[in-house]
């Protein structure tokens, strides 16, 4: 059984920064779950690694005939999906965390002692979304909804993309800006309505008590939305294949999710360019999303 740290009890757990091991041990995880390397039959478990390490055609036909022969396949996305799309990732080569104080932009100590440090930083990044569109990799995410491949999408963003791409079902475990909430009297204000103000280089304010209004994203040391992590907990444990795109899994407790497949039996496949904690548990690994994806829709003829 898979702990959440910092779960008190009857609380949803609060989002933290951590460079931590999974919370299951790798020799601890049950023997038909382990790495296992892709052959025809898709039966062996035998080595993995450096050969499944790579995006030569046999591994990626291996990907999409995996993806055929899955039952329950779940894409479990961060912000590297979305760096085809031009929005900065936190921590990729042209990382947010390169600009100064990045790092408390979604702290919510900050935003409560001086909201408007958040709608300054944030001004083009989050209220510029508007323009932002869907890369390859929502596109066929949202393709392979439509085939019946894959069964829902659990996303660490929050910038409203897969839904743009057309997918439908959503799990945002990091919340969402699509609405802002009074923190004192729960008035609320849509995103295009805020992101009007904000481009203004204005901050929004609650109508009735002209309190500062915070967008639905789960800032660090908030709490999860709880009905979205149950969701999101149970869909991880149902996949047979969990597709982990474009997350260095340093975000808890959303980086143990795809735990909760692998002690369940299923596979990972893990597309990101820089290491996880989970890479020797990959089915299957690769590093470009652009070059998987680009294959993906040639194959799917989207
Ligand atoms: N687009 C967004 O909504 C957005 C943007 C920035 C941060 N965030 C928030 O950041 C937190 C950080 O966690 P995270 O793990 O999602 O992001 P992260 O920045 O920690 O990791 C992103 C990973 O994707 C990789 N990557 C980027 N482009 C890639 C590509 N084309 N191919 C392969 N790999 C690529 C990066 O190297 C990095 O390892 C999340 O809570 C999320 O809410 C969201
Ligand atoms: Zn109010």
């Amino acid at each position: 059984m898979l702990i959440l740290d910092d779960t008190v009890a009857g609380e949803p757990p609060k989002l933290v920064k951590r460079v931590r091991l999974p919370s299951v041990a790798l020799d601890e995880w049950p023997a038909n779950s382990g790495p296992f390397c892709y052959t025809d039959n898709m039966t062996s478990q035998s080595q993995i690694s450096r050969d499944c390490d790579s995006a030569s055609p046999e591994n990626l036909q291996a990907l999409y005939d995996m993806l055929l022969a899955s039952r329950h396949c779940v894409a479990f996305t961060g912000a590297g999906v979305s760096t085809l799309s031009g929005i900065r990732d936190f921590r990729g080569k042209n990382g947010l965390y390169k600009t100064p104080d990045a790092d408390k932009i979604f702290d919510i100590d900050i935003f409560r002692q001086d909201p408007s440090f958040y709608y300054k930083m944030t001004k083009d990044f989050i209220y510029g979304l508007g323009d932002k569109k869907p890369s390859v990799v929502h596109k066929v995410l949202a393709e392979l909804e439509k085939r019946g491949i894959l069964k829902a999408i659990i996303t660490q963003n929050i910038d409203l993309l897969h839904q743009k791409a057309g997918s439908r079902r959503v799990i945002e475990i990091h919340g969402s800006p699509s609405l802002h909430h009074c923190p004192r009297c729960a008035w609320s204000m849509t995103f295009s309505e805020v992101a009007a103000i904000v481009r203004a280089g204005d901050i929004p304010r609650c109508k009735k008590c002209d309190a500062v209004l915070k967008p639905d994203i789960t800032f660090f040391g908030e709490s999860l939305p709880a009905e979205a992590l149950a969701e999101a907990i149970e869909e991880a444990r149902s996949a047979d294949l969990l597709l982990v795109l474009g997350s260095t899994l340093l975000v808890y407790p959303a980086a143990t999710l795809p735990e909760y497949t692998l002690e369940h039996g299923g596979r990972l496949v893990i597309v990101n360019d820089m290491a996880t904690h989970l890479d020797a548990a990959a089915s299957l690994r690769f590093s470009d999303l652009g070059s998987v994806f680009d294959f993906l829709e040639k194959k799917l003829k989207c």
